[in-house]
Parts: structure tokens; sequence; C-alpha cells
């Protein structure tokens, strides 16, 4: 089965469990609508192709974590629009989660997503317990403080937050979850897979800093200028443009690099070149530069 087939089939298995008849409807619709349809998927369809060229023993493994990683990020995305954050009233060209289901529904749906992440980590890990344990704690600390996702958009509430950190934190640490999450599936080493996971997600959030900055909400999905209309570290703000495009450009060809030996190599570097270019097209590179 191809990657973004195992990948939507995982998802709907997790989300169908929050959906029996005596659900609250509003939270069923809530969860629902902040996962399908999706966007890329980027970070579940790294974890696949890194599970895949460290053997993928065990795909049903690999299949929990890539589906435990987007059900976080959809989470972290559900969260991030609300009023208190971002204000964002669309996401992937829809009506954000809580435009439709209200922010409190919202605020639970997130959560919900939060709680269903690990709970299909851990129905998938009984399997093989010895492989769940490294998988739940790398996750966490993906997504935890002080080095995930919380703690990354925790610097938005200081003064002058750290650019690297705070873009490490929001982002790359759920980057290099997805990365080493499918060598731990597959039984691998994650370690070498750790730099692809960083660079890859540093480049990311600089594409997206750079689509908030140049691009129009037609194009982007979702409203652009939010950064510097709420003072957030922006990498065109600390960088300029042709800094914050050398500098995603940089980060590409580290990412790149950084692809360890491995079975079927090439794809993934294709897969990693093909990837970070999406959000950032090169028309849009040589228009801003
Ligand atoms: C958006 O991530 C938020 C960032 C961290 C840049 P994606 O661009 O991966 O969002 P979707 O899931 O594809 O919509
Ligand atoms: C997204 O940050 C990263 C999260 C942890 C949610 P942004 O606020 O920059 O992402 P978009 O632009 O809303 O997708
Ligand atoms: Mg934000
Ligand atoms: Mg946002």
């Amino acid at each position: 089965m191809e990657a973004g087939e195992r990948i939507e089939r995982a998802l709907e298995l997790a989300v169908q469990r929050t959906e029996a008849d005596n659900a609250p409807p509003k939270l069923r619709g809530a969860i629902r609508h902040g996962v399908f349809p999706g966007g890329a998927r980027v970070r579940p369809r790294l974890t696949l192709a890194v599970a895949q060229a460290c053997g993928d023993d065990m795909p049903g493994m690999a299949e929990a974590a890539a589906a435990a990683i987007e059900l976080l990020h959809c989470a972290s995305l559900v969260h991030d629009d609300l009023p208190i954050f971002d204000d964002a009233d669309t996401r992937r060209g829809r009506p954000s989660v809580h435009a439709i289901y209200s922010v409190p529904v919202a605020l639970l749906a997130g959560d919900a997503l939060i709680v269903l992440a690990f709970e299909t980590l851990a129905r998938a890990g009984a399997e093989a317990p010895s492989r769940l344990v490294p998988l739940i704690s790398t996750i966490g600390r993906a997504v935890g403080a002080p080095y995930g996702i919380t703690a990354g958009q925790a610097w938005e509430s200081e003064i002058n937050p750290p650019a690297e950190q705070y873009r490490c934190a929001k982002t790359g640490a759920l980057f290099v979850a997805a990365t080493t999450c499918g060598a731990i599936a597959a039984g691998a080493d994650p370690t070498p897979w750790r730099k692809l996971g960083h660079r890859l997600g540093e480049a990311y959030q600089v594409a997206d800093d750079l689509l908030d900055a140049v691009s129009s909400a037609d194009l982007h999905g979702k409203p652009v200028g939010r950064d510097l209309a709420l003072g957030r570290p922006n990498a065109v703000a600390e960088l300029g443009l042709t800094g914050a495009v050398e500098r995603l450009e940089m980060l590409i060809r580290e990412a790149v690099d950084a692809v360890p030996p491995s079975k079927g190599e090439d794809e993934l570097r294709e897969l990693v070149r093909l990837q970070a270019l999406r959000l950032a097209p090169k028309r849009l590179l040589q228009s801003a530069a």
C-alpha cells in the first residue's frame, strides 16, 4: 500500500475511536474537521519513509507512530488558530475548527487529539513494548516542555525570544520525532536520523515564515501577515527577505545531505527535497529574492 493511503487509513481508524454514538456531536465534528482533509501530511510521510529505509519490519508500529505524530500536529494547529494565539479563521483553505465549532469546543478537540495520539501509540505498542517506550518519550519530548511545541508556543509570550530555539521547539522538534520515530518503530537506532529532522524542521518553519511575509491567503490556505501583525518572531523580520531565502536554501541542502546511508536513500533524498520545496515554490522564492 502507498504511504499516503497507509497514513489516511491509520488516521481514520484513530479518529473513528472518538466517534461513538454517545459522543458529543460538536466535539466529534471538531475532531474530524481538525484532521480531515489533511494538508501535506509531511511529518507522517517522513516517519514511514524512514521506517522503510530501516526495514519496516513492524508496519503497524510505524503507522501508529506516523498517525500519532500527525494527530499531534493537527492538535497544535487547532490550538494555534484560536483567538488567544494566532486568531486565524481559516486553515487548509477552509474555516478553522473554532470558526465552525466555537472556541471551547476547538480547545477540547485539540486536547482530545493529543490524548488520542498517545492512545493510538499504546494500542499498537502492545506488540512491541521495547519500541513503545522510546516512541512515547521521543514524541512526548517533541510536543511538551522544555523542547517541544508547548515551549515553542510559550516563547511567543516572552520578549525577544531566541529565534532559532523558538523555531526548533515550535516546529523542528516534531520533525525530529518524525524521522527518529520511523527508525525506532522499525527497531533501528534513531541517532543517525536526528539531523535530517532538525534541518528539515527548521527549513519548514523558515519557509512558512517566508510565505507568511510574501504569499497570499488564497495560495496559502490560511491568513498571511499574521507574524508581523502579532509581533511574532519571523525569519524574514530577523534576516530580511534575501537572508531568509538563503537560510532556507542552506537548510534544505543540509537536510538532503543529512540523509544517512540506507536502503533507498536516493528516494528519501528526493522526498526531502520535494517536501522542503513544497512550502516555498521556486517561483515564489525567485520573486521574493
Ligand atoms: C504548518 O505546517 C505549520 C508549520 C509548522 C509550518 P504544515 O504546512 O505541515 O501544515 P499542513 O498539515 O500541511 O496543513
Ligand atoms: C505553527 O506555527 C507551529 C505550531 C506549533 C502550531 P505558525 O503559527 O507559524 O504556523 P501557521 O502559519 O499558523 O501554520
Ligand atoms: Mg503560531
Ligand atoms: Mg499560526
